[in-house]
C-alpha cells in the first residue's frame, strides 16, 4: 500500500525500531493505518513491526514528507543529544502535511531541577518545542527501561557476571511495552492532549536486585561487580560520544545520590492495572540472558 492509497489518517512512529517504538508500531498496526519511518527497513522487518514502511531519516525532508502526507497523528522519538535538530524537522515535517496530534517520548529526570546534564537540558528543549508546536501535543516521560539490563546479556551469557555502577541505587526501571501501551493510549484518546505523563515501574529496584532476579530467572548464579566511575566512563565513550557518556555518568551519580528513586502513580493510571515488575519482564526475556 502507498501513502496516498490509506483511507484513514495514519500514525507515524517514529523511533519504530527503538526499545519502545517497536510495541508501539505492532500495537497501531493491529488497531488501524500505521506508517513507520526507519533508516534500516530490514531491521523494523526482523522486528516485525507491521504497517506501512517509509525509510528515511530525520535529517531526510523527502523521507519525512512521505511520512506524513496524510497522516493525522505522531509518536516522536529522537535518540541524539547532539543533533537537537531533529525534534524541530520532524515537527515542521507533521505539521506542514496537515497532522494535528504528537506524542513524545521523553525522560522523568526532565523533571528534576538538580538535573543539568546534557540529555536532560536537550529532552527539555525537545519538549518546549513540541508544546511550542501548534500540534495537540502529549509528553511520556519515561524512567530507565527494563531493557536496558540486555547490554548486560553478553558478560551474564559469557562470564555469569553483571558489572555496573552504582549496584545499589535504587531506580523505578519501566517496562518498556507498558510505555508503548500508554504511548498507544496517548495517540489514539483525546483526553490526553496537553498532558505530560511521569511513567514508571510499580517499584524501586537496584542493579544488585535486577542481577538477583535474573539469577533466580535463569536458574542459576549471577554475579554483581561494581565499576569505578571511571571504568564506567570508559566503557560508555567506547560506544557513545564523549559528551554523551559524561551525560550518563551524571546520571547514574544523581541515582546513587537517592535523585531517582520515586514510584509514580501516572502508568498503572493509564494503563488501567499494575504496571509489569522486573520480574516478569525479566522472565519474558529470559532467552536473551540464555
Ligand atoms: N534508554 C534510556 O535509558 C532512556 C531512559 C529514559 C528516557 N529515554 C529517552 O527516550 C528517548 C529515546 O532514547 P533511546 O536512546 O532509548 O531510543 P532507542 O530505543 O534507542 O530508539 C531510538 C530510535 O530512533 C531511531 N533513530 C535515531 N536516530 C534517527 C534518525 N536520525 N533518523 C531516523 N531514525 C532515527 C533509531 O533507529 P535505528 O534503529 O536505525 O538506530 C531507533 O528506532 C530519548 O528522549 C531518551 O532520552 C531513554
Amino acid at each position: 500500500m502507498t501513502a496516498g492509497e490509506l483511507s484513514a489518517p495514519a500514525v507515524v512512529v517514529t523511533g519504530a525500531t527503538g526499545a519502545v517504538g517497536r510495541h508501539v508500531a505492532r500495537a497501531l498496526a493491529r488497531r488501524g493505518p500505521v506508517r513507520s519511518l526507519v533508516r534500516d527497513p530490514g531491521k523494523a522487518e526482523a522486528l516485525g513491526i507491521g504497517g506501512e514502511i517509509v525509510v528515511g531519516d530525520y535529517r531526510d525532508g523527502a523521507g519525512l514528507e512521505r511520512a506524513f502526507t496524510g497522516a493525522g497523528a505522531v509518536f516522536v522519538v529522537t535518540a541524539d543529544p547532539l543533533r537537537p535538530q531533529d525534534d524541530a524537522h520532524i515537527l515542521d515535517a507533521a505539521r506542514a502535511a496537515g497532522v494535528r496530534r504528537a506524542v513524545k517520548l521523553s525522560w522523568l529526570a526532565v523533571a528534576d531541577p538538580r538535573a543539568n546534564d546534557l540529555v536532560a537540558r536537550w529532552n527539555r528543549e525537545s519538549e518546549r518545542l513540541l508544546r511550542s508546536s501548534g500540534l495537540a501535543w502529549t509528553v511520556l516521560r519515561m524512567r530507565t527501561p527494563m531493557s536496558n539490563t540486555l547490554s548486560w546479556a553478553a558478560s551474564i551469557r559469557r562470564e555469569s557476571v553483571v558489572r555496573a555502577l552504582g549496584g545499589d541505587a535504587r531506580t523505578a526501571c519501566v517496562d518498556p511495552r507498558d510505555v508503548a501501551e500508554a504511548a498507544v493510549r496517548a495517540l489514539t484518546e483525546p483526553e490526553h492532549a496537553g498532558r505530560t505523563y511521569a511513567l514508571t515501574g510499580p517499584e524501586l529496584l537496584s542493579a544488585r536486585a535486577q542481577t538477583a532476579t535474573l539469577a533466580r530467572v535463569l536458574g542459576r548464579p549471577v554475579g554483581f561487580e561494581e565499576l569505578t566511575p571511571e571504568q564506567a566512563l570508559a566503557r560508555w565513550s567506547a560506544r557513545l560520544p564523549r559528551p554523551v557518556a559524561q551525560a550518563l555518568l551524571e546520571a547514574a551519580q544523581r541515582r546513587q545520590a537517592g535523585e531517582s528513586a520515586e514510584v509514580e502513580g501516572d502508568l498503572g493510571g493509564l494503563l488501567r492495572r499494575p504496571p509489569t515488575t522486573f520480574a516478569v519482564w525479566a522472565a519474558d526475556h529470559a532467552s536473551a540472558f540464555g
